[in-house]
């Protein structure tokens, strides 16, 4: 297969899933390219089998660019496409110290289904998505640890499911 993958990443972890993800596929025999989209013009997308999207989540969004990217995008209905979305790991509540409820951390994360919306209405099919988190003290990451796992698994679905 040919898998072309598209970020956003501001602080290098969506980035390190994308570069993980790259040398998986080409063990098992694909060929991958990876970039980051303020370095493609979405106008410019080669043809590929498979189209990967990895965004952050800011302010429970999918940023800017990456929407801006998605919109200018114009690729076949049929297409497949995969997601990879980053979020800070939840926190307790400062005040109760009780964990956020998982349909309150839905309403807050609205990245994938941004990601999806666009990539839907333009008759793409996803086949498989990821999320992962980074430390919640910083915006920064690091990744939280099962991450490597947590690729492999997308790596098996995708397979399984292209
Ligand atoms: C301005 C800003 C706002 C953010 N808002 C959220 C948020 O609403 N929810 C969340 O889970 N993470 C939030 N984060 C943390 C990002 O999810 C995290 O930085 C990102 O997933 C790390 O991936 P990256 O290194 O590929 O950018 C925010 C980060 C920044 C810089």
């Amino acid at each position: 297969m040919r898998i072309a993958v598209y970020h956003a990443s501001k602080y290098g972890n969506g980035a390190k899933l994308a570069e993980e993800l790259r040398k998986l596929m080409v063990e098992k025999g694909n060929e991958v390219e990876v970039h980051h989209v303020s370095d493609m013009s979405p106008r410019d997308v080669p043809p590929a089998d498979l189209y990967v999207f990895g965004s952050p989540t800011h302010f429970g969004k999918a940023p800017g660019d990456m929407i801006r990217f998605l919109k200018k995008l114009s690729l076949p209905p049929g297409t497949r496409y995969a997601v990879i979305a980053t979020f800070s790991a939840a926190m307790p509540d400062k005040r109760t110290g009780k964990m956020p409820a998982e349909d309150e951390l839905e309403r807050v994360r609205r990245t994938v289904p941004m990601i999806d919306e666009q990539l839907k209405a333009k008759g793409m099919i996803k086949v498989a998505e990821m999320r992962a988190f980074v430390n919640p003290d910083t915006m920064k990451g690091p990744l939280l640890d099962g991450w490597q796992e947590k690729v492999l698994m997308f790596v098996t679905q995708i397979l399984e499911r292209t």
